[in-house]
C-alpha cells in the first residue's frame, strides 16, 4: 500500500511514525510534512494541507492507495470528499459528517435527536441576540458559550458569571469574537467532572472501539492558565473498565454513526469524543472528526499491529470483516508532553534554534514528535509554531513512562522553550492511592 498522509503536525509524525512499522504499508509520502517525518516519509513541503488541487495531483503521480487525513481544516473544506470523488480511499469523513466538529450546533441537534447524553443547551444566531441574553439571564452559572464553527479550541468561554457570559455572547454574535465561527453560537449548561478522550473507528456502518486517553489543556502547572490545544496526553486512561467503553459505545458512540448514517452523511475516520463524566454517566461535550493532537503521540506510542490495515479497513467499508489480530495494545502506558514556544498560547518567538533532539532520543526510551519545526538553510532546526515538539514516552506505569519523558525534554537544549511538568496528575494521584 501506499500512503499518504495530510498535515504536518505532532499528531501526523506519530501517524507516519506507526505507518512506517505496518507490514501493509510499502511507500509512505506526508504533505506537507515536517522535518522529524523525514527519517520515514517523503515529505511534500511544497503542497499545503488547503490546496486541495495539488494533493490530488500528487496521489495521481504517485499512485496514492490510501490518504490519512490528520487535521481537521481539510475535512471540514471537503478534503475527502474531493479525494474520494477521484477514487482514492480516505480516512476521514466527507464534509457533510465533518460538521460534527465543524458545527457544534449541528452536533448538539443530532444529540437531542438521537438522544445522545450531553449538556442542555440553545441554539441562537446573530439575529437572536435578545433572546441570546434573554436565555443567559435565566441560566445558572458557570454556563458555557461556544462559537458554533472551528476556532482552534478556543471557541469557548466558561462564564463564571451571567455579566461575562453576556458579555461572551455579545462579542461573539457581533463577530468581534472569532468572525464568522462564532456568528452562532450555542449556550449550554456547565458539566462538572473528570474529562476523558474516547476514539472510535468507523467505515460509516460499522464502528469499533479503539482507545481512551486524557490530556491537558490549560497551559501551565495545576490546570491553571489559559486554555491550549493540548500541552499534554497519557493513554489509556486510568478511569476506563470494559463496561464504561460499552456504555459510551451504546449510549454515544453508536447513536451517533447510526444518526448520521440515517441522516445520508455516514461517517468514516475516527470519531473522537470528548466526554465529561457526570458521576458515572459519561456525556458528550464535544465531538472532533480526527485523532487529538497530543493524544494521538500518545496512541501511536502503545500501538501494536498494523495501522495501514486498519485505517484501510474504515476507507473501503471493511470493519466488519477486519481480522481482530490486525492490532492490540501494549500493556504500558504511555505519556506525551508538549514542548512549546514561550509566550504560547499568546504571542510568541519564531525561528529558535533546538539542538540535541538526537541526543536526547538516544539517551533515554523516548520518541520526540515534531509539531512545530522547520530546518533553516544551515541544517538546524527552529521553531516555527506555538506547540513544538511531543516528548514521547512508554513505561509499565505513569510515573515511569513520565520521567523518562522529563529526563528527555531535561536533555533538549531550547531556552526558549517550556513544559508543564505535571502532565499525567490526575493518574499519578490514582496510582498512589490504589498502591
Ligand atoms: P470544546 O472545544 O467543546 O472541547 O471545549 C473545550 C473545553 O471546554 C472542554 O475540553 C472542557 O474542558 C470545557 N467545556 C466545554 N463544554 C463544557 C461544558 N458544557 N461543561 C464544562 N466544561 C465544558
Ligand atoms: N488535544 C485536544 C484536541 O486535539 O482537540
Amino acid at each position: 500500500m501506499k500512503i499518504l498522509v495530510i498535515g504536518g503536525g505532532g499528531r501526523e509524525h506519530a501517524l507516519v511514525w506507526q505507518l512506517a512499522n505496518a507490514q501493509s504499508c510499502t511507500e509512505l509520502h506526508a504533505a506537507p510534512g515536517n522535518p522529524g517525518m523525514e527519517e520515514c516519509a517523503q515529505c511534500h513541503s511544497d503542497i499545503a494541507q488547503t490546496d486541495h488541487k495539488a494533493i490530488i495531483a500528487l496521489c495521481k503521480h504517485k499512485t496514492i492507495d490510501l490518504v490519512v487525513v490528520g487535521p481537521e481544516a481539510p475535512l471540514v473544506a471537503g478534503l475527502a470528499t474531493g479525494l474520494r470523488a477521484e477514487g482514492f480511499a480516505v480516512f476521514g469523513p466527507d464534509t457533510e459528517a465533518a460538521v460534527l466538529e465543524g458545527s457544534k450546533g449541528f452536533m448538539k441537534d443530532l444529540c437531542r435527536t438521537c438522544n445522545i447524553p450531553t449538556a442542555a443547551y440553545e441554539r441562537f444566531t446573530a439575529a437572536q441576540l435578545e433572546s441570546a441574553r434573554t436565555y443567559v439571564q435565566d441560566s445558572p452559572v458557570p454556563v458555557v458559550i461556544k462559537a458554533d464553527g472551528l476556532a482552534a479550541g478556543k471557541g469557548v468561554i466558561i462564564a463564571q458569571t451571567r455579566e461575562e457570559a453576556l458579555e461572551a455572547v455579545d462579542d461573539m454574535l457581533s463577530g468581534e469574537r472569532f468572525g464568522d465561527a462564532g456568528a452562532e453560537i450555542v449556550i449550554e449548561e456547565f458539566m462538572d467532572g473528570e474529562e476523558l478522550s474516547f476514539f472510535a473507528l468507523s467505515d460509516g456502518k460499522d464502528v469499533i472501539p479503539f482507545a481512551s486517553a486524557q490530556d491537558h489543556k490549560r497551559a501551565y502547572d495545576g490546570d491553571e492558565g489559559p486554555n491550549t490545544g493540548g500541552m499534554g496526553a497519557y493513554a489509556p486512561a486510568p478511569m476506563m473498565t470494559p463496561e464504561l467503553e460499552n456504555k459510551i459505545m451504546e449510549t454515544i458512540i453508536r447513536p451517533t454513526i447510526d444518526g448520521m448514517r440515517a441522516k445520508g452523511c455516514p461517517f468514516t475516520g475516527v470519531l473522537y469524543a470528548g466526554l465529561m463524566m457526570c458521576g458515572d454517566v459519561p456525556k458528550l461535550i464535544e465531538y472532533n472528526v480526527r485523532f487529538g493532537d497530543p493524544e494521538c503521540q500518545a496512541l501511536m506510542m502503545g500501538f501494536r499491529g498494523d495501522l495501514a490495515a486498519v485505517l484501510m479497513a474504515c476507507a473501503k467499508g471493511e470493519l466488519a470483516v477486519l481480522d481482530p489480530d490486525t492490532y492490540g495494545w501494549a500493556d504500558d502506558t504511555t505519556v506525551c508532553v508538549v514542548m512549546a514556544a514561550k509566550g504560547y498560547p499568546g504571542a510568541y518567538l519564531k525561528n529558535t534554534p533546538i539542538t540535541n533532539l538526537d541526543g536526547a532520543e538516544r539517551a533515554g526510551d523516548i520518541k520526540i514528535f515534531h509539531a512545530g519545526t522547520s530546518r533553516n538553510e544551515d541544517g538546524i532546526l527552529a521553531s516555527t509554531g506555538g506547540r513544538v515538539l511531543g516528548v514521547t514516552a512508554a513505561g509499565d506505569d505513569i510515573e515511569t513512562a513520565r520521567k523518562k519523558v522529563y529526563d528527555g525534554i531535561d536533555r533538549i537544549d531550547w531556552p526558549e522553550g517550556f513544559c508543564r511538568r505535571d502532565i499525567g496528575w490526575r493518574a499519578v494521584e490514582r496510582l498512589k492511592k490504589a498502591g
